[in-house]
């Protein structure tokens, strides 16, 4: 676009513009005095190019260029012209050129930065101070190119399920509480006083709503809210490519969401993605990984040795599987150099999963040696070997406990280790659905059944029988597609009967009461004719942290992110209210030490 402020933009320019009258407009990004002369890059959005202030073609643009600091903001006029050979700068795509300025005009100028802008080559600033003045934070390149890799994937997965014949439709943010198992962010309705809102945790039962309004194909990039504690892959606010359809079944919608991928990882990569995307049921993932998110580009599979462990002399393990629990194991590659420091930081890291310990033995010289190993025969040894895959100059390490103890800790333990030992590709990406999961999971702490996913997901036909005699053995029609290690998304065949749903909800001990206070508007709906229906929801904030080109972290891929403390540093969210706010709103706060009483 031309105007007043530019004819071009930075990134537009090359040697063959050499010799034109042009008009920029952008920031000072570096500034240089060479004694007479002033040179200073300029920066817009997209990209920089060198100006030159000469006093001897104008004293007064000189004076001005004299006078800017870094992030002023100027208008400059003048002629495009090629470099010398040796100025030019292979490192920068407009470094065959520059611009003479002929008119330079102040259009902002900047007060004292809190950090530099310009960080190429320095480390970046802490992350409090970008959070704080994040304006400032984003225009750095590498952050302005992390927002828009985020376009671009909005961008492919509306292009292709417009074309794959989905509608667009927005749900409302004030609604109803939707359960995904987290806390409901309220909101007071002042016209119905004492009731609230609750902001969506998904769009889950609106979208059910609109597969029994007949709308067949519907996607949202929605705004999802939940009221739990931050952490590195989880946001309070946070957005999803969420989808439903009618009339289909699982492998349909991982058909279209395999599609969309592909072109969101052509878009964002310029790569093929491997179609169809690897699938393993949750089963399988549990024995081989310990998770249900595994991370498949690299291998460190556990080895189950509980027929080993009731025979074994280490008493640890034989209490452990006599005890109903298990003992399992991982190869450490290169552990038998490790220090003993090293292998106790791997048994901190054990124990934060509950493990009371880490056992271990190292293999060097074709021989066991330390650790646990005089408390196992040259057979077992052998055994171990084999089932972990460890080798000589590897440690093999031990948790014995709990099953879920078990898998977490080992789970754990092996990402540790291939960061640490940089076992894995960035540059791969290995989509991975895991399928067959279990409907419900007993909450440990009050031994009630809860669905593992989210009580509107079909169970297995077969297992229909046992919903309520065994809920533990009911197979479900969920999914979730995991992303080297990261759960990306979650979705299910739906209960499109309201007699099943109801059950469900029963089994998870819910009243027939509270079933119709919560749900009855869904129920009612199901009672009216509805199609057979599934989706998906795919975390957007994790997709585009794991398809950015360098490590970064969920934060970084948010233009207005939240600290893992729930805040919002530049504005400084959540805060206080006035007094008048709230008594509109028929609310009063209760001191901390009052509410304790
Ligand atoms: P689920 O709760 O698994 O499923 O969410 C789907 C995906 O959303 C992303 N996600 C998050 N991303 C960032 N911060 C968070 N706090 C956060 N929580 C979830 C994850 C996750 O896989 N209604 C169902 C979907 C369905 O059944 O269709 C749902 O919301 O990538
Ligand atoms: P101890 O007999 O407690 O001195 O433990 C001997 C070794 O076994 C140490 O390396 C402990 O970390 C390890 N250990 C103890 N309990 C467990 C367990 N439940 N699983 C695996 N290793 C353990």
């Amino acid at each position: 676009m031309t105007n007043a402020y530019r004819t071009h933009t930075t990134g537009q320019l090359g040697r063959k513009n050499a010799g034109e009258q042009i008009t920029l407009s952008g920031w000072v990004h570096r500034r240089r005095d060479h004694g007479g002369l002033v040179f200073f890059d300029l920066r817009d959005g997209d990209g920089l190019v060198q100006i030159v202030c000469d006093p001897s073609s104008d004293e007064a643009v000189h004076e001005t260029a004299a006078a800017l600091r870094s992030e002023y903001v100027v208008r400059v006029e003048g002629l495009v012209r090629e470099r010398p050979v040796d100025a030019r700068n292979p490192n920068m795509p407009t470094g065959g050129i520059e611009v003479l300025a002929e008119t330079l005009e102040l259009l902002s100028s900047c007060t004292p930065l809190p950090f530099q802008v310009d960080t190429e080559g320095a480390s970046a600033p802490g992350e409090e101070q970008r959070l704080k003045y994040r304006y400032l934070d984003l225009r750095r390149p590498e952050m302005r190119e992390l927002i828009v890799l985020r376009h671009e994937v909005l961008r492919a997965i509306r292009e292709n399920l417009n074309a794959q014949s989905f509608y667009e439709i927005e749900t409302p943010v004030l609604m109803k509480s939707t359960p995904e198992g987290a806390r409901d962010f309220l909101v007071p309705a002042r016209i119905s006083r004492g009731r609230f809102y609750a902001l969506p945790q998904s769009p889950q039962l609106y979208k059910q709503i609109l597969m029994i309004a007949g709308m067949e194909r519907y996607y949202q990039l929605a705004k999802c809210f939940r009221d739990e504690d931050s952490r590195a892959d989880r946001q309070p606010e946070f957005t999803q490519l969420d989808l439903e359809m009618s009339f289909i079944g699982r492998d349909d919608v991982f058909r279209v969401t395999e599609s969309c991928m592909a072109q969101v990882v052509e878009a964002a990569r310029g790569e093929k993605a491997h179609l169809p995307f690897d699938r393993m049921t949750y089963a399988e993932a549990m024995r081989r990984y310990g998770t249900d998110k595994p991370d498949v580009r690299f291998g460190l599979e556990l080895a189950h040795i509980d027929d080993l462990a009731t025979s074994s002399g280490f008493g640890v393990f034989k209490n452990a599987v006599d005890g109903g629990g298990t003992v399992r194991c991982i190869a450490v590659p290169g552990g038998a150099a490790w220090s003993r420091r090293e292998i106790e930081s791997l048994e901190k890291i054990a124990k934060t999963y509950g493990a009371k310990g880490l056992a271990w033995f190292k293999l060097s010289e074709g021989l066991a040696s330390g650790g646990i190993s005089r408390f196992l025969s040259e057979g077992e040894v052998a055994e171990i070997r084999k089932r972990s895959g460890a080798g000589e100059g590897d440690a093999v390490v031990f948790v014995a406990d709990r099953e879920s103890v078990v898998c977490a800790a080992l789970a754990s333990l092996r990402n540790h280790l291939a960061q640490e030992l940089n076992l894995v590709d960035r540059s791969d990406l290995r989509f991975l659905w895991i399928t067959d999961f279990p409907l419900f999971e007993r909450d440990d702490a009050n031994g009630r059944w809860q669905p593992s996913h989210h009580m509107f997901t079909l169970p297995a036909g077969e297992d229909l029988d046992r919903l309520e005699s065994d809920p533990g053995s009911v197979l479900s029609h969920q999914y979730d597609l995991v992303l080297n290690g990261w759960e990306l998304g979650s979705g299910s065949i739906r209960c499109h009967r309201a007699d099943i749903q109801r059950r469900i909800m029963g089994v998870v001990g819910m009243s027939e009461d509270e079933a119709e206070r919560r749900f009855g508007f869904l129920l009612r709906a199901l009672d009216f004719g509805a199609p057979p229906h599934g989706g998906v929801a795919l975390g957007i904030d994790r997709l585009v942290t794991l398809l950015a080109a360098n490590e970064c972290s969920m934060r970084d891929v948010i233009a207005f992110p939240k600290t893992l403390s729930g805040v919002s540093l530049m504005d400084a969210a959540p805060s206080a209210v006035d007094p008048e706010q709230l008594e509109e709103l028929g609310l009063e706060l209760v001191e901390e030490n009052d509410a304790e009483d």
